[in-house]
């Protein structure tokens, strides 16, 4: 059995309250920093431990708490983003479901090393239950002395507050989640300056995705070397993984980072391979943002090695033969799955939750959406397909935010990897909505 950090105790009954949570050990991550650290000896742990950022970016966090400025007198805030909403990914809703006070005892350690006092957590606005399960979890441990005035005797105050998203995928990049926390419209902000300059009321401010913010916790309490031990290369630690399409079993799994590809989805640990005893065609490894591979190249590098679950590894080739781990959101799709339709499904998404700021990805999305439905609806001609490679090479890179990016990712990969599909959809207008294409380019 592999080995846990985050989800250890999740079916402990009754893991979701105070009482529980801490007969299992928790909050000892807390009494450790507020009575036997500094907060630098706490953004020390942190780096050395060599975690990265598990929303979707994988910067490295004891960096990003480096960069927080110190100005005197200006207050420092950390906010939590819990606006999950990239299609495929759902790790950090079951997290803050079943195990809330992982997060909220996360908060605390996060909150003491950068010195807030007052945190907010970012919860998508879909999540109600989420939002309750979390202001109880709160409440429960204001009332144990572990939040509010004077933690654990200390003299260290610490607020945290749950607000309700704003109802936009936007909402859940950084400057356009401050936005919305400030009670505007969520559009993103120019970068830089970085929110840890210049971030919620244009103070300094640390936005840090649940599990980044949950895995401080063991962080803490194995240590900071410890902790880098598990995992391979600059991968280092457990990663929470949404695991769904066709597999046999979908779910959220917690893995140490460096488990082979081919083992996550057939080895019944985890998905337990194809179900209804078909064959993989294609895996979109990190969430609707990321390229999309087909059977052969998410099982092997280029170069013949087993894939890896692994930041590296993953994106090993670059996006001509890799992907990347991004946020976790693992879509297996059987052969009977048309990559065409799912690629219009993707782009009509961006389209729609495009902010309309910059004119790559306003346009760019809307032309994209509408060249892959007529593709796909047999409708196509073959020089749209250099129409779709042109738009989307003009939106990546040249948009304020990286939703450009990830509208883009995902047409360009489908493309390069399933030309012929596309080829097909075009040539066989009258079973391009009946039939699919299949595996027929093996
Ligand atoms: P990013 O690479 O622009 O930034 C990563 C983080 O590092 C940010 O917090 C940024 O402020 C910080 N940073 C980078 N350079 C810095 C510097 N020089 N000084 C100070 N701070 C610095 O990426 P971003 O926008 O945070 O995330 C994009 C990713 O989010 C995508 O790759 C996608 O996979 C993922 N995503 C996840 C979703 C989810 O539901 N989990 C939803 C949508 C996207
Ligand atoms: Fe808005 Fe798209 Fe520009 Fe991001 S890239 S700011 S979503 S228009």
């Amino acid at each position: 059995m592999a080995r846990k950090l985050l989800l250890t105790h999740i079916d402990v009954p009754g893991i979701n309250t105070f009482e529980v949570y801490r007969q299992k050990g928790g909050y000892a991550a807390v009494e450790k920093v507020i009575k036997t650290m500094s907060p630098e000896d706490v953004v020390e742990e942190v780096k050395k431990s060599g975690l990265r950022g598990r929303g979707g970016a994988g910067f490295p966090t004891g960096m990003k708490w480096s960069f927080l400025a110190k100005p005197e007198g200006v207050p420092r805030y950390l906010v939590c983003n819990a606006d999950e909403s990239e299609p495929g990914t759902f790790k950090d809703r079951y997290l803050m479901t079943y195990i809330p006070h992982a997060l909220i005892e996360g908060m605390i350690v996060a909150s003491f090393a950068l010195g807030a006092h007052t945190s907010y957590i970012y919860v998508r606005g879909e999540m109600m239950p989420q939002i309750r399960i979390l202001e109880r979890a709160i409440a429960e441990a204001k009332e144990k002395g572990f939040l509010g005035k004077n933690i654990l005797g200390s003299g260290y105050d610490l607020e945290i507050y749950v607000q309700p998203g704003g109802g936009a995928y936007i909402c859940g990049e950084e400057t356009a989640l401050l936005e919305s926390l400030e009670g505007k419209r969520g559009n993103p902000r120019i970068k830089p300056p970085f929110p840890a300059i210049a971030g919620l009321y244009n103070c300094p401010t640390v936005v840090n995705n649940v599990e980044s913010i949950a895995a401080t916790v063991p962080i803490i309490n194995l240590g900071g070397e410890e902790y880098a031990k598990i995992g391979v290369e600059r991968s280092t630690g457990t990663k929470l993984i949404s695991a769904s399409g066709n597999i046999v079993k979908p779910g959220v799994y917690e893995i140490e980072l460096g488990l082979p590809v081919e083992e996550f989805i057939y080895s019944d640990e985890y998905c337990g391979g194809i179900a209804n005893g078909k064959r993989m065609k294609a895996v979109v490894a990190g969430g609707s943002s990321v390229p999309i591979l087909p059977a052969n190249l998410i099982l092997k590098t280029a170069a013949g090695n087993s894939r890896l679950m692994t930041y590296e590894s993953l994106s090993d080739g670059g996006f001509q033969t890799g992907t990347m781990l991004g946020s976790g959101g693992f879509i297996v799709f059987d052969e009977d799955q048309c990559v065409v339709r799912n690629t219009w499904n993707f782009a009509r998404f961006y389209h729609h939750e495009s902010c309309g700021q910059c004119s790559p990805c306003r346009e760019g999305t809307g032309w994209m959406e509408k060249v892959l439905h007529k593709i796909e609806s047999g409708h196509g001609s073959m020089s749209d397909i250099d129409l779709l490679w042109d738009v989307q090479r003009k939106i990546e890179g040249n948009t304020i935010c990286p939703l450009g990016d990830a509208a883009a990712w995902p047409v360009a990969a489908a493309i390069r990897h399933f030309r012929d599909e596309f080829e097909w959809h075009i040539l066989h207008p009258e079973e391009s909505q009946t039939r699919n294409y299949g595996l027929a380019h093996y």
